[in-house]
This record gives structure tokens, sequence and C-alpha cells, in this order.
């Protein structure tokens, strides 16, 4: 929920791609940070449309400007929707098209949840390979240094869907939550995972969003409606990049930094 008392950065910038300049800017920089640190950098990105300018800009960087350390870094996916990698939802499968495909990171650095084990199958074993890849026990979580997030138009985050049953796990680090009208099931990453990040990094844009972001950033806390909203590493960091369009209904002075 929204602490009152440990304010977070909501940096507002022109448009979607002056985020995703941005957001890569900050990707190469805790990555160098990590890998300095901890010779690794463990990151879980996000699905839909907003990353997609990220991935292209870090393809692009990795291309023409100094080459990214990616033997050092560690791709993880906050969720997945139920379908193939080949499928055009795949959130791994748009990944792999404007990133994975056009840089030389090692398989064994690229952890996608095989949806195609089925929801409840493709929850365990990918929390199995988080806790193997980041060596922690039964009782751990995972901390990774950078978590990308973006929010749906009805205040989801991941797949953490408003009143679904995912919201109320406290104990695994991932699991298979039904979600829509459809009722279809979508595996996503847990809070505890979330909140226990090092960075969790929003990227917001268009004027769709921007009555949802209100709510979620200066409204009254509504988790259960609004899963966003309980977004809040325990001691780690939170940022929001949005664009101007989404933040047209905050209150807080809009700084177009960028
Ligand atoms: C997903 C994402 C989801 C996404 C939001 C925003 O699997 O769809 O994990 O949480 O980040 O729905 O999506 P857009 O960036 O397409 O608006």
């Amino acid at each position: 929920m929204n602490d009152p008392s440990r304010p977070f950065p909501i940096r507002v910038f022109p448009g979607p791609a002056d985020i995703a300049r941005a957001a890569r800017d900050e990707f190469l920089r805790r990555a160098a940070d990590a890998i300095g640190r901890n010779g690794r950098f463990n990151v879980a990105l996000s699905g839909g449309s907003t990353p997609k300018r990220l991935f292209r800009e870090l393809a692009e960087v990795d291309r023409s400007g100094e080459p990214i350390r990616w033997r050092s870094i560690h791709l993880f996916w906050g969720d997945e929707r139920p379908v193939l990698p080949d499928h055009p939802d795949s959130n791994f499968g748009t990944a792999r098209e404007l990133l994975l495909s056009r840089i030389a990171i090692p398989a064994e650095n690229v952890h996608r949840i095989r949806a195609e084990l089925g929801p409840g199958e493709a929850a365990a074993a990918y929390e199995r390979e988080l806790r193997d890849s980041f060596g922690i026990g039964a009782d751990e979580t995972p901390r990774f240094d950078l978590i990308l997030l973006g929010m749906g138009k009805d205040g989801h985050t991941a797949s953490l869907f408003p009143g679904t049953g995912a919201l109320r796990e406290t104990g695994r680090l991932v699991v298979a939550n039904r979600v829509g009208s459809h009722r279809t099931v979508r595996i996503t990453m847990t809070y505890p995972v979330l909140n226990g990040a090092d960075c969790v990094l929003f990227l917001v844009a268009g004027a769709d969003k921007a009555e949802r972001l209100r709510e979620i950033l200066e409204g009254d806390a509504r988790p259960e409606e609004l899963p966003a909203q309980a977004v809040r590493p325990a001691t780690g960091e939170l940022l929001w990049f949005v664009d101007a369009a989404a933040a047209t209904r905050l209150q807080a002075q809009a700084d177009l930094s960028g």
C-alpha cells in the first residue's frame, strides 16, 4: 500500500520512447552495479506491450554501443500466459523476438516459465527453478536486483488481477492464478517475490491508464481492487516511470525531466 511516510519517485517522461530510454539506462546501471558487487544481475522482465521498446533499446545498445555483459545476466519473467512460446501472447516469445534473438546470452541464463507444462506444474517448476538459480532454501525468498512491472487498465500487475486468489498468497513464490471472465489461468510471481526485490520499476504509458494510475498512486488503499498498489518492496526501491499521457490526473507535480 502507499505508505505516506515512505514516498517513492514517480518520474514523468514526455512519451513511451523516453520511458524506454530511461528504463534502459536504469537496467544498465543496475546491471553494472550488481555484476560488480555479486558477479551476477538477476532481473525479471514484464509482459504486455510497454516493455517492447525497452527490449529494442537493449538490443540496440548491445549492437552499437558497449556490449552488455549478458554472460553475467540472468533473465526471468514475472508472469506468463497459458500459451506456447511461439504464440503472439507469450511474454517470453515477445522478449525472444525483440531481444533474445538479437543478443549473445547463454541459454542457461534465460529462465522461461514453461507454460506448456500446464499452469499448476509450470508454477511449481518455476518456483523450483527460482530456488535452484538463486541457491535458496524452501523458507527463503529470492532477492531480485530488478523486477520490471507494468500496470493494466484494471490496476493489475504481473498476473496479479483484482479479486483473484494469488493476491492472498504469502508462502509460495509462483502460483497459477485464474483470471478474467474467460477464467484463463496464468502463471505469476507473488507479492513476496515482488516485495523482496532490491528494486521494482513500473513502466506505464498511455492516457487510458491515467485514472487508474491516480487511484493507485494517490487514492485510498484498495489492494484487492488495485493489485499494483500492494507492490511496495520491504527494503528495496520502488520506481514509477510514467509518460505525460498517463500522468495527466496526478496531483504530484510532473517532472518532465525525462
Ligand atoms: C502481462 C503483463 C501485465 C502487463 C500489464 C500492462 O502478462 O500482460 O505481465 O501485467 O504488464 O497488463 O500491459 P501493457 O504494457 O500492454 O499495457
